[in-house]
């Protein structure tokens, strides 16, 4: 992929909650990214989407949600891996690329594509998911009241047993306290803005899930300094989610 991260400045900013129009900035300049390299990330799939096929393929998985799936790398892998793929990204330029790339692929048939902000409930009935991927998408703009919100609509569209795999640039990356500081372990590089997960965090959102996996490993040419986490969906957290349901997304 090309490489974005070559800047290095900091800037003390006092700590505080994220701006509120951060996320409708980053909307934009992952638009403008997009459009201005398309297919930024290759063709090739992810480490972590090859690591998340093996676990599909055990659960014996049809239907996958992939969040923040930009141009599609990894959808279009699903897909012609054999799964269905539902694929959400609030950038439309980034789908426009993943649509074309499944097209091109011959897979268009096994991809659906919405531009969907994940601070909104998924567009996903309860239950009916095998597996969700996110590679790098909730260590994004997102406060971590909202990271916690779209791990709560994982749960509620995966059916139990299924399996979430997701990635997140953690505080042992290189650019961790780099740039300008939006409160929250929120650090803006280079146009980018990132969330940066301590293990804390991901133990939290871990509570209650079955099998949870934490594996480190380095992507791209930083490198930037990520974990993968695996967890499965117990039958239990089925019982809370029948439950009326307060949509943790709504506030930051
Ligand atoms: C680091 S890129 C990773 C893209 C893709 N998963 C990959 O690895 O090739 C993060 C993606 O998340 C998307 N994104 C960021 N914030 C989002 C949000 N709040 N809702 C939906 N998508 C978002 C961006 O548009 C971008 O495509």
């Amino acid at each position: 992929m090309r490489h974005f991260d070559s800047q290095h400045t900091t800037h003390s900013m006092p700590s505080s909650a994220p701006s509120r129009d951060l996320p409708a900035a980053q909307r934009r300049h992952w638009q403008h990214t997009y459009a201005q390299y398309p297919e930024m990330y290759g063709q090739n799939p992810s480490a972590a989407a090859v690591h998340a096929m093996r676990r599909f393929r055990a659960v014996s998985a049809r239907t996958v949600v992939e969040l923040g799936a930009g141009h599609g790398r990894d959808t279009v892998y699903f897909a012609r891996s054999g799964l269905q793929v539902l694929a959400l990204d609030f950038s439309s330029t980034g789908l426009e690329q993943l649509r074309t790339a499944a097209a091109r692929a011959g897979v268009g048939q096994a991809v659906t594509t919405v531009v969907h902000d994940v601070r909104d409930s998924l567009p996903v009935a309860s239950g009916s998911a095998d597996g969700v991927f996110a590679h790098m998408l909730l260590c994004m703009a997102l406060s971590t009241n909202q990271i916690r919100g779209v791990v709560a609509e994982v749960a509620r569209v995966l059916r139990p047993g299924g399996v979430f795999v997701y990635t997140v640039r953690h505080i042992g990356d290189p650019h961790y306290g780099a740039g300008v500081a939006h409160g929250d372990d929120i650090f803006e590089h280079g146009g980018f803005a990132v969330h940066f997960f301590s293990r804390d965090l991901v133990d939290e959102l871990a509570a209650g899930w079955d099998g949870v996996e934490v594996h480190a490993f380095e992507e791209g040419e930083l490198p930037r300094r990520l974990w993968r986490i695996t967890q499965y969906h117990p039958s239990r957290l089925a019982a809370a989610r029948n439950s009326p349901h307060k949509n943790p997304l709504a506030s930051a």
